[in-house]
């Protein structure tokens, strides 16, 4: 045998093997309670890969004790009938929905991938263990479905950054592909927990992409970093009631997580609130300086 290269760069790549298949593989990974969002990750997926495969699939690792794990929607019959509207899977697609003893056989898993510091700041503040369960089923799902590559959303910015850094660290022979957020008309991002949120709390939900926008304005008037952050919070502290609750607003390097600096070109304008019972979450890329 040949001595192993010192350089995996000139490591054969798996284009070059001739065990590959000869097709291309990409996967959306869901919860379900599928909307809008998901449908445009799942289009987003047949323009890049010949065989697109849904999973569907309410991860327990993912939630913290007191969170919504019990009351996730679940209605895998109609996620069913919209996977089949037009333009979405093909005979030749796939839809994988394991119940949670074929994702976890022995129960939680002992050996589970961490986000590090991606996973402490912001979601990770107010969700400790949340990006880690995230990246450890994610980890698993590319290894079940074994895709070429794994489309994810923009909506969950954290998550989009955490499961780069993790195909980056471990070497996960992956590509990820970002789909912008979609968002209903007036501009609430489409999200799974929208279904919780009564009619007033829906009309006030608005506040977030509304604060998002007046961040943008501030960024493109040329305002620094906390003067964005300042604008977007008077807009959220001007529509939500008493009961509901800021988490953060905050203006990062978008690669990094790190607060955003006079050096920051792209970066995220995040911000998660609770409106009523209901925790969510919005953010807008934004190019500073
Ligand atoms: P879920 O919340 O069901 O979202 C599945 C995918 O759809 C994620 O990549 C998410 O970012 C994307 N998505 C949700 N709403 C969107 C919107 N309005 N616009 C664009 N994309 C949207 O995210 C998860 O599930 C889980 O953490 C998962 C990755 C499946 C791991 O369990």
């Amino acid at each position: 045998a040949a001595l192993a290269p010192q350089d995996a760069a000139t490591l054969p790549r798996s284009e070059d093997d001739g065990a590959r298949r000869p097709y291309r593989r990409a996967v959306v990974m869901t919860m379900g309670a599928l909307h809008a969002g998901h449908l445009a990750l799942v289009e987003h997926a047949r323009s890049l890969a010949d065989v697109v495969v849904v999973t569907i699939f309410v991860n327990p690792l993912q939630f913290g004790p007191s969170e919504d794990l019990a009351r996730y929607p679940r209605d895998l019959e109609g996620d069913l009938a919209l996977l089949s509207g037009p333009g979405l899977l093909r005979a030749q697609d796939v839809v994988f929905a394991p119940t949670v003893d074929v994702v976890y056989p022995d129960g939680d898993p002992a050996v589970r991938v961490t986000a590090g510091r991606v996973g402490e700041v912001l979601e990770g503040r107010s969700r400790p263990g949340h990006l880690d369960g995230v990246l450890t089923v994610v980890l698993k799902l590319m290894h079940l479905t074994r895709p070429d590559v794994a489309v994810f959303g923009q909506k969950d910015a954290q998550q989009v950054v955490a499961v780069r850094r993790m195909v980056r660290d471990l070497d996960v022979p992956v590509d990820v592909a970002v789909h912008p957020t979609v968002r209903e008309r007036d501009g609430l991002a489409r999200s799974s927990r929208n279904a919780y949120l009564s009619a007033e709390e829906r009309a006030r939900a608005l506040a977030l992409s509304a604060a998002l926008d007046a961040g943008r304005r501030a960024a493109e008037a040329g305002e620094g970093p906390d003067a964005v952050v300042a604008a977007a919070r008077a807009v959220l502290g001007e529509r939500l009631a008493d009961d509901d609750a800021v988490d953060y607003v905050a203006l990062v390097d978008s690669a990094t997580l790190e607060e955003a600096g006079p050096g920051t070109g792209e970066a995220l304008l995040l911000l998660a609130a609770r409106v009523g019972a209901t925790r969510l979450i919005d953010n807008l890329p934004l190019t500073l300086g």
